[in-house]
């Protein structure tokens, strides 16, 4: 009988770079896959004929959002689904310039950024299988902030204080890794050349890149609390 694939959930994992992450990890995961709206249907198929696959809808904004994920993963026990590893990259990376900065707006990046990972975290803990490993995405920016998404840039800061905090609470259960990336996926707004131009390696990175990333995490026993920067070298220029 052929092993079974580990049971992943990808936090965000149903459009751009959570997207690309889902194809990249099919072909040796099975997924859960969030989104704060349905996924495509046709890619959603096309995928879950490659790998099992569940969706969720969990949306940062929803009040009812704790009793929405613990419902949804009490849900998987019951169908006798066992989470072999939890990546958290949902996320939102608004232009913020300072002047404009609103309480409004500031507490809705903290909600999507901030908030909305440290209770997928709290939710998924008791979930995880022993040994499993908690992977963050967070940005390059951690170590040299974009002053135009400053904002942004302090809410990844944040989840780079939670990483080293998650993995004394949990260890030795469980291991918690961030990976703070470049460029790997650039929006439409964005110039690729100019963003590759920023890193000593000259090129942008890939979710093939990520996902390299996240696969030596997982197989990394012995790694826990660190966060390792994949960026081309961007913040050494
Ligand atoms: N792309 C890059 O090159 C790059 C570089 C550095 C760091 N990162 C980090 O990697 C992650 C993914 O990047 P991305 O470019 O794919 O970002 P993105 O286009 O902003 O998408 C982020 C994900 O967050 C989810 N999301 C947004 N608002 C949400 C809400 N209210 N509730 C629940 N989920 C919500 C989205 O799902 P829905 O569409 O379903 O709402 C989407 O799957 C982010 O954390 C980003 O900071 C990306």
């Amino acid at each position: 009988m052929p092993e079974e694939k580990p049971w992943w959930i990808l936090v965000g994992g149903m459009r751009r770079l959570g997207g690309a992450l889902a194809e990249e990890l099919a072909e040796d995961h099975a997924l859960v896959l969030t989104g704060s709206q349905d996924g495509e249907g046709g890619w959603l198929k096309s995928l879950g004929s490659r790998t099992s696959l569940r969706t969720f809808r969990w949306n940062a904004m929803d009040p009812e959002l704790g009793p929405q994920m613990m419902a949804d993963l009490a849900g998987l026990e019951s169908a006798g689904i066992h989470l072999g590893g939890a990546v958290i990259l949902a996320g939102v990376f608004p232009e913020h310039p300072f002047g404009a900065w609103t309480m409004t707006e500031l507490e809705n990046i903290w909600r999507v950024n901030l908030s909305f990972p440290m209770l997928c975290a709290q939710a998924l803990a008791p979930r995880l299988v022993d040994g499993s490993c908690m992977q963050f995405l967070l940005d390059t920016s951690i170590h040299q902030p974009f002053l135009r998404r400053l904002p942004y840039s302090a809410s990844k800061s944040g989840l780079g204080s939670l990483v080293p905090g998650l993995a004394q609470l949990l260890a030795p259960r469980l291991r918690v890794v961030g990976h703070a990336i470049g460029t790997a996926l650039p929006d439409e707004n964005s110039d690729p050349e100019w963003l590759a131009s920023q890193s000593l390696l000259k090129r942008n990175g890939s979710p093939a890149d990520v996902a390299r990333s996240l696969r030596f995490a997982e197989e990394s026993p012995y790694l826990t609390g660190e966060i390792m920067t994949l960026d081309g070298g961007r913040r050494w220029r």
